[in-house]
């Protein structure tokens, strides 16, 4: 008797546990994969038509938005290309802070403006990165010689 009724307190234990929302939230909170996902729907707010990334929707899963790719245990952002998708908007309001885990980014042939932001140099896994075809301003910030593993760069004329 005594041990199933300690059984069963395990039991209610446990199950509390893994429905407590408070830890639920603490575990979303803590990825980087999170803070990715923040960081680009901030972005998308700043565009003049965000309506170009519909896919990117807080209820989507990010590593299924459309020209976002993760790692294999979907824990982190690898890639983002948006190639030629008509956006409108500025660069400098990404937050490349948040995204330390990618190894490709494809903006160009969009309409982006403003100059190249300095925490770009927090992209330090960047092998690939393209911002061609945009009317991007501004001096290259000194950050980008922190881009070591970098091997293709295409930037605007
Ligand atoms: C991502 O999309 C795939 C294919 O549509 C689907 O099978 C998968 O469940 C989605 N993942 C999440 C976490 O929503
Ligand atoms: C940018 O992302 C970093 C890392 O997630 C975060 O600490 C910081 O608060 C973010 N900055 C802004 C302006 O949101
Ligand atoms: C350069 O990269 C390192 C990590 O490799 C990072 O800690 C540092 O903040 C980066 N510096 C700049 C200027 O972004």
């Amino acid at each position: 008797m005594w041990l199933q009724t300690s059984l069963l307190y395990l039991f209610l234990f446990l199950v509390l546990l893994s429905s407590s929302p408070l830890l639920a939230v603490d575990l979303v909170a803590a990825s980087p994969l999170e803070a990715q996902k923040s960081a680009l729907l901030q972005w998308k707010g700043t565009l003049q038509n965000p309506e170009i990334l519909n896919s990117w929707n807080p209820i989507v899963f990010p590593c299924n938005w459309s020209g976002v790719a993760c790692n294999l245990r979907q824990r982190a952002i690898k890639r983002i290309n948006l190639y030629d998708k008509g956006l409108i908007g500025s660069i400098n309001t990404l937050n490349f802070s948040a995204l330390t885990s990618l190894r490709q980014l494809d903006l160009s042939f969009n309409q982006l403006r403003g100059a190249i932001p300095h925490s770009i140099g927090s992209l330090s896994s960047l092998i690939f990165l393209a911002l061609a075809g945009n009317q991007i301003s501004g001096s290259i910030p000194y950050s980008i010689g922190n881009l070591s593993s970098l091997s293709t760069l295409s930037l605007p004329e």
